[in-house]
């Protein structure tokens, strides 16, 4: 089981729409997936039409009972989903006086069978608060993605710094297995800058595969679908596929953070 957490506290960088195509395009190489949404906005929950409880992240945290009870299926298939709701923007509040909440997902995580999944991929919110660090305290494996349409990179700065407080205070095995350019259009020169600027800084953690601007990555989400269903052909399915394989080959062994 691949534990992968997809973060960058910036919101807008495809952190979901990475999360829902990744996993619709690993269930399609036959890997039997689980998305955990972590971002109270629902935004993945929503598009994957989660069906199960309909609370089931915030369950992880409040209750006892065994994981598998608060999985859902979802519309797509090969993937199943433990949904957001609104309530986990209040996470802190609710846990106050409870020890080591940081690693309450890890706790549960590893009760669970270690082949129920060949990947878990996380959805976490747009900050750097308790929901994002219970991800990073038992992901082995953390992907970033990096829009190309505006200058980002400060905010790279700022989770790298993060990614090293976790690995030595929660999680020693945290590794980054890459950062995606995404939102690349081509024929702007700004987009170019961004990419030379991520590879000058990262090498060959980028991915190959960028993940072009696609207008039907946008409108895919009001049909419940992900990309290899709503267009099958068009060019955005054919990066998610990419990006998949390279997933599959990617291991972090031979990659460092810094
Ligand atoms: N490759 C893309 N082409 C076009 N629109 C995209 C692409 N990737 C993401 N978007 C759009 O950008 C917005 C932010 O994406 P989202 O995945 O919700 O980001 P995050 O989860 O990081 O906040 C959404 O409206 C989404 O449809
Ligand atoms: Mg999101």
């Amino acid at each position: 089981m691949r534990i992968i957490a997809v973060a960058n506290q910036k919101g807008g960088c495809a952190k979901t729409t990475t999360v829902v195509n990744l996993a619709a395009c690993l269930a399609e190489l036959q890997n039997r997936v689980l998305v955990i949404d972590l971002d109270p906005q629902a935004n993945a929950s929503d598009w994957l039409g989660a069906n199960g409880p309909e609370d089931g992240a915030m369950l992880i945290f409040k209750s006892t009972e065994s994981l598998t009870s608060v999985i859902g299926s979802c519309g797509v298939p090969g993937v199943d989903i433990i949904a957001a709701s609104q309530e986990l923007a209040q996470i802190e509040k609710v846990l106050s006086g409870e020890l080591a909440v940081e690693t309450i997902l890890k706790r549960r995580l590893k009760k669970m069978p270690v082949d129920a999944y060949d990947y878990v991929l996380i959805d976490t919110p747009p900050t750097l608060g308790l929901l994002t660090l219970n991800a990073l305290a038992v992901a082995k494996e953390l992907l970033v993605p990096v829009t190309t349409h505006v200058m980002t990179l400060s905010g790279v700065t700022q989770l790298i710094n993060t990614i090293q407080d976790v690995q030595e205070i929660l999680n020693p095995d945290l590794e980054v297995l890459g950062f995606i350019a995404s939102r690349f259009d081509s024929r702007t020169r700004h987009a170019h800058d961004v990419l030379e600027n991520l590879v000058q800084q990262f090498g060959d953690q980028v991915f190959k595969t960028k993940i072009r601007e696609n207008i039907r990555l946008a409108e895919a989400p009001s049909f419940s679908e992900s990309i290899i269903e709503y267009d099958k052909n068009s060019y955005a399915a054919d990066d998610y596929r990419a990006l998949a394989k390279e997933v599959t080959q990617r291991t972090t062994s031979n990659k460092k953070t810094s």
